[in-house]
């Protein structure tokens, strides 16, 4: 009887972030080749995403459990799985309870969200002449799926249960403080906060 799960289970832990860290970090090293190579451009964020699909098929290394939503406040919240020195290249699990729905915005550099778990829903927006923003189309990211978007493409999220996807940015959120949204209850565009839980999960491999 006398077993140690907690110690097996640690190491089964231990195991799954090195692999995971591994694999991001040879994810994140693509994805600046891939930007190197093809500018912010259409076809650099949408190859930027296919990088991404194919890290997220990886799904032994990503476990829901890794990955908890908030218990209590929010229902959702980010996982800082990479971020450069300089802070570019942010790569974040966004992990999420549902009941989740964010105004239209855009985001000053890249931004690429890609499917694990669950369902989110992107509507893709334009600037209207009168001022607001007009519903261009929208896309399902899940499993398998993802969308790219340049630093002025205005999109908002909807997610209605569990879901855990990945979100990259050409620089981390904090670094971001001129995004804007539109208020459809003032009929302005504000600035859009970054979201106020982001956690770290970020696992350094010479410390492994
Ligand atoms: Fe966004």
């Amino acid at each position: 009887m006398a077993q140690a799960p907690e110690h097996r289970l640690d190491a089964a832990d231990d195991e799954r972030a090195r692999a995971r860290a591994a694999i991001i970090a040879q994810t994140m090293a693509d994805i600046r080749a891939i930007e190197d190579q093809l500018g912010v451009t259409r076809q650099g964020v949408e190859a930027i995403r296919d990088r991404l699909l194919e890290m997220a098929s990886h799904r032994e290394a990503f476990a829901l459990e890794d990955f908890p939503c908030p218990t209590e406040g929010p229902r959702g919240c980010l996982y800082r799985l990479s971020e450069d020195a300089d802070h570019r290249f942010a790569l974040y699990v966004n992990s999420s309870a549902g009941d989740v729905a964010t105004p239209a915005h855009n985001h000053t550099t890249w931004a690429v969200v890609v499917g694990f778990e669950g369902k989110e829903l992107n509507r893709f927006y334009r600037r209207a002449p009168q001022g607001g923003v007009e519903q261009i189309h929208e896309f399902l990211v899940e499993n398998g799926t993802g969308v790219a978007m340049l630093p002025d493409d205005l999109h908002s999220i909807h997610i209605d249960s569990r879901a855990l996807n990945f979100h990259c940015y050409g620089l981390a959120l904090e670094q971001l403080p001129n995004r804007e949204y539109y208020s459809e209850s003032t009929s302005q565009w504000k600035v859009f906060p970054a979201n106020a839980d982001i956690r770290e999960a970020r696992v350094d491999l010479a410390l492994c």
